[in-house]
């Protein structure tokens, strides 16, 4: 476990108080992470810094935890307490923390190359990456075009097709489809299609652009359906929806494989085939989400035709593709769509939509390390063996009167929790249930990431099976010790649950 002192960069804070005072004084140099430096840099943090999602009721009076280190799946805070991170990050962290050949990579290529303007040039590791992309996607998805993120893929992949349906005179086909419960992002276009309503509170969205449906979820299907109805009502209802609207308006349908934020939801066998073909049927085109699923979450470099058979038109990434290392997004999308819109007939298409660290050299030479620890290590391989274990224990957590379903597939699950397991009803305090989990986990010694009242769990591929049994451990301790403060503080009963 690395301690060392470089964890920590303590940078000026430009305005007075003791901490900006430590600081000043010695700019840009490493505080050892103990003691007043920990407090000081808490400082900092509460006074300077706003973070996604923060809670601006709260703002300034807590900081979030402060992490100094990390190591395969562990991270460890500044109280040095060593916590096994449930989420691998934020879905991300694939390969594992501390892995020297993708730091290696990056310096090297910050040494040759630190940046190259993708206006006028490109780099070795962004052609070596987009073909390497290419291999890894289905059908003839060969093209990839490189952003910074997860949002900003979702972003171009959307802009994209409004370009495509401009460009080919039909500036009227532009509606996108998305569903409820989907997360795609945080820039204008990738929230818009965003269908989780408590996100949508104070903002403004794209409404004219995005037409949700119903959320894929087949645990809070409508009750006497089953999920073979269920999927019938999914289909029928976007079919419905088509025709509602017009075919000749919608551009495009969106969806996560797995909608991931929205609670690791898995849409009922045989949807993505269902609507992927009323995508052909109507002319609308197919976007897969892989931003979570791609890179091994599922044991696949891409899931879409794998694990769902359908071949998207456009299929986005980011996440894994670095292990989080830095930065880096994009999507890639099939020749037959690219070739509409390109080549000498067709003059003056140009698509006007870039960033300054499109492929970034030192990105994607991270990515292409990172690919090889896949590689090497047999890691998609790892996933599939590994993956029914890791989903039996965590299923066994069902068990407890708090838990209302266990849910998920390869590296990806989820445990929601619920008041009573008839009505399946959100804890009436669900906002606070998988925050009370996540605490006493972090007490005890676990990552988790709550969603409101669920907690969801995507470790770094290289777990192994001892990890995956402490994680189910330590979770199952934590629900234990929930349901014990909500009984205490009179907020719900065991006796409820049945
Ligand atoms: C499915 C999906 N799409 C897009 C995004 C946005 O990615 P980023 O946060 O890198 O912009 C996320 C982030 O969690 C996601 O889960």
């Amino acid at each position: 476990m690395s301690k060392s002192n470089a964890d920590i960069v303590a940078r000026p804070a430009g305005k007075a108080g003791p901490a900006a005072a430590a600081t000043r004084s010695n700019p840009g140099a490493t505080i050892a992470p103990g003691g007043n430096a920990v407090a000081e840099l808490e400082a900092l943090a509460t006074r300077h810094l706003v973070q996604p999602w923060e809670s601006l009721e709260n703002l300034g009076q807590e900081a979030r935890p402060l992490l100094t280190g990390a190591e395969r799946v562990y991270v460890e805070d500044a109280k040095g307490n060593r916590l096994l991170d449930g989420p691998a990050g934020m879905w991300c962290m694939q390969v594992g923390y501390g892995r020297r050949e993708i730091a290696e990579a990056m310096a090297e290529q910050a040494m040759s190359l630190a940046y190259n303007s993708p206006w006028y040039s490109t780099s070795t590791p962004a052609a070596e990456l987009a073909a390497r992309i290419a291999e890894m996607t289905p059908g003839d998805l060969n093209h990839v075009f490189f952003t910074t993120g997860g949002s900003t893929a979702v972003d171009s992949a959307l802009r994209f097709v409004h370009f495509f349906n401009n460009y080919k005179g039909r500036p009227e086909k532009k509606l996108i489809l998305s569903r409820g419960g989907a997360y795609h992002g945080s820039t204008y276009l990738a929230a818009s299609c965003s269908g989780k309503e408590r996100d949508k509170v104070f903002l403004d969205f794209a409404d004219d652009l995005v037409v949700h449906l119903s959320s894929p979820n087949p645990y809070r299907r409508p009750e006497g359906m089953t999920v073979e109805g269920f999927c019938d009502f999914l289909i029928e209802e976007m079919e419905a929806k088509i025709l509602e609207l017009g075919p000749e308006r919608i551009a495009a349908f969106i969806g996560e494989p797995i909608l991931a934020s929205g609670g690791v939801l898995m849409p009922p066998e045989g949807y993505h085939k269902r609507a992927h073909a009323l995508c052909r049927k109507y002319d609308i085109l197919f976007i897969a989400d892989e931003v979570v699923t791609a890179f091994g979450r599922l044991g696949h470099w891409f899931a879409s035709e794998e694990v769902f058979g359908v071949v998207p038109d456009i299929v986005t990434f980011a996440k894994g593709v670095t292990s989080g290392y830095v930065p880096l997004g994009g999507f890639a999308i099939s020749s037959s769509l690219l070739e509409q819109v390109s080549g000498p007939d067709n003059k003056g298409s140009v698509y006007s939509n870039g960033y300054t660290y499109s492929g970034h050299p030192v990105s994607c030479a991270a990515a292409l390390a990172n690919i090889r620890i896949i590689e090497q290590e047999h890691l998609l391989e790892h996933v599939r063996e590994i993956s029914p274990y890791f989903q039996a224990r965590l299923k066994e957590l069902e068990a407890l009167p708090l838990v209302g379903e266990v849910r998920g597939m390869g590296l990806m699950a989820c445990v929601d929790c619920v008041a009573d397991k008839k009505s399946k009803n959100p804890l009436a305090l669900d906002n606070e249930v998988g925050g009370r989990i996540d605490a006493h986990c972090q007490e005890l010694g676990l990552v988790v990431r709550p969603i409101y009242n669920m907690c969801v769990m995507s470790p770094p591929l290289i777990i192994e099976k001892p990890e995956i049994d402490k994680m189910v451990e330590i979770l199952r301790k934590g629900i234990e010790m929930t349901q014990d403060d909500l009984e205490r503080e009179g907020l719900w009963h065991r006796s409820m649950a049945e």
